[in-house]
């Protein structure tokens, strides 16, 4: 069902994962993750600020999916940069997730101390208790003062990209540097209406598919790792039903053409949480 990505440090990551921001902890982020991993899903996206680490976890365990085959990543939130936490939060981390390593630890926000925790996830790095570390919300000042300062590259920055801000430069630079990128709010989040878009749709007739499995595969063919959140078998299943397709380099342009320049979220150098 799916395809995987080579990481900077030859660690493997499937392109589509499930994303389960906003997605409620209980029952909710069970079915979801159930759902997910009995339809070809092995990468699933979490954080510590969604609170539903210990639903994602208690959902793997229950799958019957070996924990090895499923690549997990969490994410260190911006108050325990602020209170330099670093490690305590990683582990507190690992403790709901009920496991004994992430295969991704993600630095969620560029928060003050975000240089201290970044010393913090090389050690991490280094135990082995991370398979491999990145970034997220990272913008080129950002990550340029990061690259000057690490003996680690960050595997990846996760930022968000949609049609509607495809934010194209950062994945230049990024892939440029050899960071893989992560995409949230691929579809456009919640609530934004992109999907029912008339040339999304039109361009979903021509294929056969969808207006979310179109958008996904504009992720895959720009190398992006896409990571779609839903609470819906039947979405969830869409969502990774998109390896029998091309979009040709029309209508390639045409999504990338849907830029408004305006962000859905916060501005990594300008945010307030
Ligand atoms: P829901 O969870 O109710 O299915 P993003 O991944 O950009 O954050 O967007 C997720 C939003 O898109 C959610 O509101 C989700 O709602 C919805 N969504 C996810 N997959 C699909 C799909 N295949 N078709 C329609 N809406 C979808």
């Amino acid at each position: 069902t799916g395809h995987d990505i080579v990481l900077n440090n030859d660690v493997l990551i499937p392109q589509v994962g499930l994303g389960v921001f906003q997605t409620p902890g209980g029952q909710t982020t069970i079915d979801a993750v159930h759902a997910a991993l009995e339809c070809g899903y092995r990468h699933v996206d979490t954080a510590s600020i969604y609170g539903n680490e210990q639903s994602v976890g208690e959902a793997v365990k229950t799958s019957g999916v070996p924990r090895e085959d499923v690549f997990i990543t969490t994410k260190l939130w911006n108050e325990d940069i602020r209170k330099h936490r670093t490690m305590e939060a990683f582990e507190e981390s690992l403790e709901r997730l009920g496991t004994d390593y992430v295969d991704l630890y993600l630095i969620h926000w560029p928060a003050e101390g975000w240089q201290d925790a970044w010393g913090a996830l090389q050690e991490i790095y280094r135990s082995g208790r991370a398979r491999a570390i990145g970034v997220s919300n990272f913008a080129k000042n950002h990550l340029d003062e990061l690259l000057a300062n690490t003996d680690v590259k960050p595997a990846v920055d996760q930022i968000e990209s949609s049609p509607t801000f495809p934010n194209q430069d950062m994945i230049d630079y990024c892939h440029g540097h050899g960071i893989g990128v992560e995409a949230w709010s691929p579809l456009g989040g919640t609530g934004s209406g992109l999907l029912k878009d008339d040339r999304l749709l039109e361009i979903g007739e021509k294929y056969g598919k969808s207006s979310a499995q179109v958008v996904i595969r504009w992720h895959l063919q720009r190398g992006v790792i896409v990571l779609p959140k839903s609470v819906h078998n039947t979405r969830i299943q869409q969502n990774i039903n998109v390896f029998d397709f091309e979009l040709d380099d029309e209508d390639m342009h045409k999504i990338s053409a849907m830029d408004t320049g305006k962000r859905n979220g916060a501005d990594p150098n300008n945010f307030d949480f």
